[in-house]
C-alpha cells in the first residue's frame, strides 16, 4: 500500500506512521512522499531524516481547486493509493475527495461526532466533559464527519488546560492511527465506505 502523507506543521503523527511502517507494524506499505503547504512545516525535516521524500506545494494566492490539482498530481505520479491527513490544516476540495474516492483517512483530536472543527480540547474542556479522545475516519465531503473507523478515550481531568489534554491525546493519536492503517493495509477495511468502518 503505498501512502501519502499531508502535513501542515509538527508532524509527530506522520513520523509515527512512518516508523510503524519500517518497523512493519503497518504490514506491506510504503510511506512515498510527505506534502506540506507550508515550508516551515517541521514535520518536513524530520521525514527527510527518516528517508522519505518531501514536497512543499504552497496555496500562494491559488484557488483551493488550483491548489489540490497539484497535489492530486502528485499524489497520482507516486501511484499514492492511501491519502493520509496528519494535521493538514487545510479543507480539501470535493475534485481531491472524488480523486481519492474513500482512501483519505483523518486524525481528529476529539470524540466525533462532538467537537468537529478547530480548537477542539478548549472546547471540550469549557463543556465540562469528563471523556474526550481521538477519533481515526474516513473523509468526505463534509467536516470531520466521514465514516469512522476506530476512536481511543481519554480522561479530562478537572486541572486540565487545552494544553495538558491536547498532549494526553495526542499520546493516543499515534497509536490509534497506526492501529487504524494496519487494519487498513491488511485489508480488514478496505474502503470508506459506511459498513466498513463498523
Ligand atoms: C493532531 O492533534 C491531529 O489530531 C490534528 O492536528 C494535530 C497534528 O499534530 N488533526 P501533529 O502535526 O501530527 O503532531
Amino acid at each position: 500500500m503505498k501512502i501519502g502523507i499531508l502535513i501542515s506543521g509538527r508532524g509527530s503523527n506522520m513520523l509515527a506512521i512512518i516508523d510503524a511502517v519500517k518497523s512493519g507494524e503497518i504490514p506491506n506499505s510504503e510511506v512515498v512522499v510527505v506534502i506540506s503547504d507550508k515550508p516551515s512545516a517541521p514535520g518536513l525535516e524530520k521525514s527527510r531524516e527518516r528517508g522519505v521524500e518531501t514536497v512543499v506545494i504552497e496555496r500562494k494566492g491559488r484557488s483551493r481547486d488550483e491548489h489540490d490539482a497539484e497535489i492530486i498530481s502528485e499524489l497520482q505520479k507516486r501511484n499514492v493509493e492511501l491519502v493520509c491527513l496528519a494535521g493538514y490544516m487545510r479543507l480539501l476540495s470535493k475534485g481531491f475527495i472524488h480523486a481519492f474516492e474513500n482512501r483519505i483517512v483523518n486524525i481528529h483530536p476529539s470524540l466525533l461526532p462532538s467537537f468537529p472543527g478547530l480548537d477542539v480540547q478548549q472546547q471540550a474542556i469549557d463543556h465540562g466533559v469528563k471523556i474526550s479522545g481521538c477519533t481515526v475516519h474516513f473523509v468526505n465531503e463534509d467536516l470531520d464527519a466521514g465514516p469512522i473507523i476506530l476512536q481511543r478515550a481519554v480522561e479530562v481531568k478537572d486541572d486540565d488546560t487545552a494544553q495538558t489534554l491536547a498532549a494526553r491525546i495526542l499520546d493516543e493519536e499515534h497509536g490509534a492511527y497506526v492501529e487504524a492503517l494496519r487494519r487498513i493495509a491488511l485489508g480488514e477495511l478496505s474502503t470508506g465506505a459506511k459498513e466498513n468502518a463498523r
